[in-house]
């Protein structure tokens, strides 16, 4: 990483899916270290797509992109597992795996990475128990409910104590409380110096946080100074 760079840097760059008309255009943002931003707009308006390309699932058509001061848009294929490993990313569907338990799913970014199972399982087991899911560890993904499911998913964003976390809608399917508490652990993981972007229909949280906003709509991404960028 370029020391003090901004962990994500967009200049005038555009989103455009095939022959499609551009998704995203002339988007411009910066995010920097303990930044937290909730990222608004209507369904369709391209949330999940800003969040893909922050996540080098797809790359932006056009402009500058940055992630952690790397040219992203230039770089290698090569190079993008270990820009990707810094990041935390909560999938809109959750993207489990239905063979492994819960707690194989959280623990898989770290058995990836090769660390040994040692150092890791308490860590697990303590994501786990803190979403709620201590005496679901072993279940498999088909026999969770969608909640359990998100919160697995959560837990599995979190456990390699990522540099930049990326939520897509993380509280789409759980109760107001359980709400509530994922919202403080992003807002505590924030303050320990994460970057944080929580994509989200729920106003009320965003208001009752009062974090800065960012809003698409129409193509484009707009900056509120408060919890004003209602969609
Ligand atoms: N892989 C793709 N190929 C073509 N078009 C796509 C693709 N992914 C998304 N789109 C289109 O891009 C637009 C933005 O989609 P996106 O999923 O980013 O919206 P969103 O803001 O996340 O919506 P929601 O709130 O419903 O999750 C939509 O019109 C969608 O149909
Ligand atoms: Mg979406």
């Amino acid at each position: 990483m370029v020391k003090d760079a901004p962990i994500v840097e967009f200049e005038s760059a555009g989103l455009a899916y095939e022959d499609a008309p551009e998704t995203l255009s002339d988007l411009s943002m910066r995010l920097r270290e303990g930044e937290f931003r909730f990222l608004c707009g209507p369904s369709g308006a391209g949330k999940t797509s800003l969040l893909k390309m922050i996540y080098l699932a797809h790359r932006p058509t056009r402009g500058r992109f940055r992630l952690f001061g790397e040219d992203a848009m230039n770089a290698p294929r090569d190079a993008l597992p270990a820009l990707r490993r810094r990041i935390g990313v909560v999938f809109q569907e959750f993207r489990l795996l239905d063979h492994l338990t819960a707690f194989e799913n959280v623990a898989l970014p770290m058995k990836v990475a090769g660390v040994n199972q040692n150092q890791y399982r308490e860590d697990v087991s303590e994501l786990l128990n803190w979403v709620g899911l201590g005496h679901r560890m072993d279940a498999r993904p088909p026999t969770l409910s969608g909640g359990e499911k998100q919160r697995v998913a959560l837990a599995r964003a979190l456990v390699s104590k990522p540099d930049l976390i990326l939520a897509d809608e993380p509280t789409g399917n759980v109760d107001p409380a359980m709400s509530e508490r994922i919202m403080k652990l992003f807002i505590e993981l924030n303050k320990l110096g994460a970057a944080v972007i929580v994509a989200t229909h729920d106003l009320h949280l965003v208001q009752r946080l009062g974090k800065p906003v960012l809003r698409i709509a129409d193509g484009r991404l707009s900056h509120a100074a408060g919890p004003g960028g209602a969609p």
